[in-house]
């Protein structure tokens, strides 16, 4: 099984499943599961969609879903997906939204889909491959300071030291003279911007492993750099990532390093 038929199934079930998540934009039936992390019908219904088109081409893959769970722990041939990202602003009709698809062999994403579906914008890498954005091939910034970066963020949610140590490493860029901070909400979408040159770099703390398999995988293969938040190569368990265009890596990974704090 070669990746390029991986990599369609990949897309097929990014493009069929944002179909479900376009239907229910600004209707989204919200349950909570806390006041902070929201679910949709939307989340539901699109996880198991893209759970059906993989196992049906693959059926001896095993499946992690945020929705579902993982089918088994093997990380031999793993299909890592996040059906919904950004279900906050879904859930509130703002329009920065995204789905993460990626296949896992040996632990190491070998092909990453993110899908905009609000814009058009299909991302895909693979590994050795190069990064993609709607089969054109894409590359991180050229910048090569903090001062002509602007940096994505976001934060779990935590309201306690994750927040803290978070404003904190911002506004040590802010000190730094970043050129800006963003907030969107989308951590697939996020590193898929920085693999395109729109972000120059971007952290966060605490994640799980369907927000940036993908997205891990895009950057890299467009050039840019990820490691966990303390600055070590990165793992599918790491739970953490600063993400960069390589250029900028030790000085943005000096600044927000979890541990120099
Ligand atoms: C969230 C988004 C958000 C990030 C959170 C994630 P969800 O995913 O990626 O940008 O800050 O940490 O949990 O819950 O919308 O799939
Ligand atoms: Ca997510
Ligand atoms: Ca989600």
């Amino acid at each position: 099984m070669n990746n390029a038929a991986i990599l369609e199934i990949a897309k097929e079930a990014a493009l069929r499943s944002a179909e479900i998540l376009t239907h229910y934009f600004g209707n989204a039936g919200i349950t909570e599961k806390s006041t902070q992390d929201l679910v949709t019908q939307a989340d539901i219904e699109a996880e198991e969609l893209i759970r059906q088109i993989i196992l049906s081409a693959f059926p001896d893959h095993d499946f992690l879903g945020e929705e579902s769970g993982a089918s088994s722990s093997s990380q031999t041939a793993l299909w890592v997906v996040d059906p919904l990202d950004g279900t906050n602003n879904y859930a509130h009709g703002i329009p920065q939204f995204s789905n993460s698809i990626a296949f896992v062999r040996d632990g190491v994403p070998e092909v990453g889909v993110v899908y905009d579906p609000l814009r058009n914008e299909l991302f895909h890498a693979i590994r050795n491959g190069g990064a993609f954005l709607n089969d054109r091939p894409i590359h991180v910034s050229a910048a090569t300071e903090l001062k002509r970066s602007i940096i994505s963020t976001g934060f779990y949610y935590d309201r306690g030291e994750m927040m803290s140590r978070t404003l904190a490493a911002i506004h040590r860029l802010f000190e730094d003279n970043i050129r800006g901070i963003r907030r969107f909400g989308s951590a697939a979408l996020d590193l898929a911007w920085v693999a395109c040159g729109r972000f120059e770099g971007f952290f966060e703390y605490q994640l799980s492993p369907w927000d940036y398999a993908a997205g891990s995988l895009l950057v890299q293969e467009a050039g840019g750099q990820c490691v966990d938040r303390n600055g070590r190569p990165l793992e599918l368990n790491s739970g953490s990532m600063i993400a960069s265009n390589g250029k900028i890596h030790p000085s943005l990974v000096n600044l927000v390093a979890w541990d120099r704090q």
